[in-house]
């Protein structure tokens, strides 16, 4: 039985596929598509499908539209209308949004070029992220948490998983909503509603006591209460007259930013991270186990993600590599399998790299017609190593794409931690990014605790998904990718999940004695690159030194 996973709702577009239970392909289509998210979040698009991604799925796993035996779309629209309150939104636009999610069907058979009837599955939306996380998980068991935007009505959902079966406990519907109070927050700071993690990179510089108080009017959270003050929240950019009553006018999105930004970011970081613990404590009474699974898009908030990690209510926690809105494909796929199968789905499988992998012959074709000459290494591992060590901006593409938002080794820009002006070098040369955002490091597992307070590694440790905080005795030895805090959004690397980035690492570790590179996205403003001539283009564009392919390498002098 082949699942095909959907998710167009909002933005993440992606598409996941089953085959047998087994995960074996998810994609977003943003990496097709060259646009940001896929597509932008409005509410008349959610029958616009990641067609590429969906072909991708079908193609990578070689199979035809025949040989999809159900298809799972994260939202039901059912539970949508039941739910919806027509004093939260303007009800025209909600029309518009029925009228379209009443399209997704007609899209994906057109698509598909065949009829569906019963095998079209509408799946809870915050159901699907929490199948994300569970299915994929080390654990048989566990308390799930998922927090985000919005699903269907609702911002958060508490759940229970038990073998194969989830099941709801508590639900905080709409305003009660943290992943909007971040989407306010970033567009009031100037940056687009997408860029929470701008937010989050911004409070490490701020007093989180100077709005203590302002942000305690907006986010409620305590033993008893949970909740959002709807009066913040505004719908999509409907003005921010409640936010300026309060912390005066918004930042222009070219304007310096002052103090009080960063005062701002600090505040709603700390209101976050009580909220999120408040609720972790709060399934943890519910839901009594040692496991704690998160997903949601707040689940990219790594500074959060250690508060709850350090927090002890779990023993163990797992985030999937994609706890957004393009996890839901994946999520929606197992639940799918798991209401339609006797047999359970693959678990405990937490690779991120699911996406699209290139042969040599297309890595040397896309060289060849951009009139570069390849040259091949014979350790790229070493080769690349040495040009970092050397001060070199590396791009290091292999195998498989990650799916989520961080680069893992695969679609990566690599850099020397030891140089205090890499973060300038980067932005200058590639990133363009604000100065204030760190870089964040990978580090060999073996030698992860000489280096970060990492506590107990986990499979989420590999995701990037965790801020830890840098020893203090070797904070001086890599300043390009300590924050301001002291902390690092480390990556731990093993052999067993990214044996040829391992392999780089420790090159770059036996020359210099530090086990850590700068890994960044390898990107500039646009997508992560997915395809080989995606990487040239970026390559040629930007003032990247060396790019390696698996073994076929380029130079910008070459
Ligand atoms: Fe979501």
């Amino acid at each position: 039985m082949n699942v095909l996973g959907i998710n167009s709702v909002y933005h993440e577009s992606a598409a996941a596929l089953l085959v047998d239970g087994k995960l074996v392909v998810a994609v977003e289509e943003e990496r097709f598509n060259r646009i940001k998210h896929g597509k932008q979040a409005e509410f008349d698009n959610p029958h616009q499908l990641p067609e590429r991604a969906i072909r991708h799925c079908l193609n990578a796993a070689g199979l035809t539209a025949r040989d999809i035996g159900r298809v799972a779309y994260s939202f039901d629209a059912k539970m949508r209308r039941k739910q919806y309150r027509a004093e939260w939104w303007d009800p025209r636009l909600e029309e518009t949004f029925r009228l379209r999610l009443g399209q997704v069907r007609g899209a994906i058979e057109d698509l598909l070029g065949r009829s569906l009837g019963p095998k079209l599955h509408l799946v809870p939306h915050h159901m699907a992220h929490a199948a994300s996380a569970y299915f994929p998980s080390p654990f048989d068991r566990a308390a799930i948490l998922t927090i985000d935007g919005i699903g269907e009505t609702a911002g958060s959902t508490l759940a229970k998983a038990v073998g194969t079966r989830i099941q709801s406990v508590e639900t905080f519907e709409y305003p009660h909503s943290i992943g909007f109070v971040w989407e306010v927050f970033s567009g009031y700071l100037g940056f687009s509603h997408y860029d929470a993690s701008k937010v989050m990179g911004l409070a490490a510089y701020g007093d989180p006591e100077i709005f203590r108080e302002q942000l305690r009017s907006i986010v409620r959270a305590d033993e008893v209460n949970y909740g959002v003050n709807r009066e913040f929240l505004g719908f999509h950019g409907s003005g921010f007259a409640r936010m300026e009553a309060m912390f005066g006018p918004p930042r222009e999105s070219n304007a310096e930013i002052l103090p009080r930004h960063a005062d701002m970011a600090a505040a709603l970081q700390e209101a976050t991270d009580a909220a999120v613990t408040a609720l972790v404590r709060r399934v943890k009474r519910r839901v009594p186990f040692d496991n704690l699974c998160l997903a949601g898009g707040v689940a990219l908030n790594c500074v959060t993600n250690d508060v709850v990690r350090r927090s002890g209510e779990f023993a163990n926690v797992f985030i999937p590599s994609a706890p957004h809105d393009a996890g839901t494909a994946i999520g929606a796929a197992f639940a799918v399998h798991c209401a339609t199968q006797k047999r359970p789905p693959e678990r405990g499988k937490s690779t991120p790299y699911l996406g699209p992998a290139f042969k040599r012959s297309d890595i040397l074709a896309a060289v060849k017609s951009a009139g570069f000459a390849a040259r091949r290494s014979k350790s790229p591992a070493r080769d690349a190593a040495n040009l970092i060590a050397d001060g070199k901006i590396v791009a290091w593409f292999q195998g498989r794409m990650e799916f989520g938002p961080r680069a893992l080794g695969n679609r990566s820009l690599l850099a020397d931690p030891r140089r205090p002006d890499m973060r300038d070098i980067l932005n200058q040369k590639v990133k363009h990014r604000e100065d204030f955002r760190p870089f964040a490091p990978s580090v060999l597992a073996e030698h992860a605790e000489e280096w970060f307070e990492v506590g107990t590694q986990t499979a989420s440790h590999e995701f990037m998904l965790f801020a830890c905080a840098v020893r203090d005795d070797r904070r001086d030895l890599i300043p390009a990718v300590v924050h301001k805090d002291g902390s690092a959004r480390v990556q731990i690397v093993s052999r067993t999940s990214n044996p040829r980035f391992h392999e780089l690492i420790s090159c770059f570790f036996a020359k210099t004695g530090v086990p850590i590179v700068v890994n960044t996205s390898f990107n500039d403003s646009e997508p992560i690159v997915c395809a080989p001539t995606d990487a040239i283009v970026t390559f040629r564009k930007s003032g990247i030194d060396a790019l390696f392919m698996d073994d076929v390498f380029l130079t910008a002098q070459a």
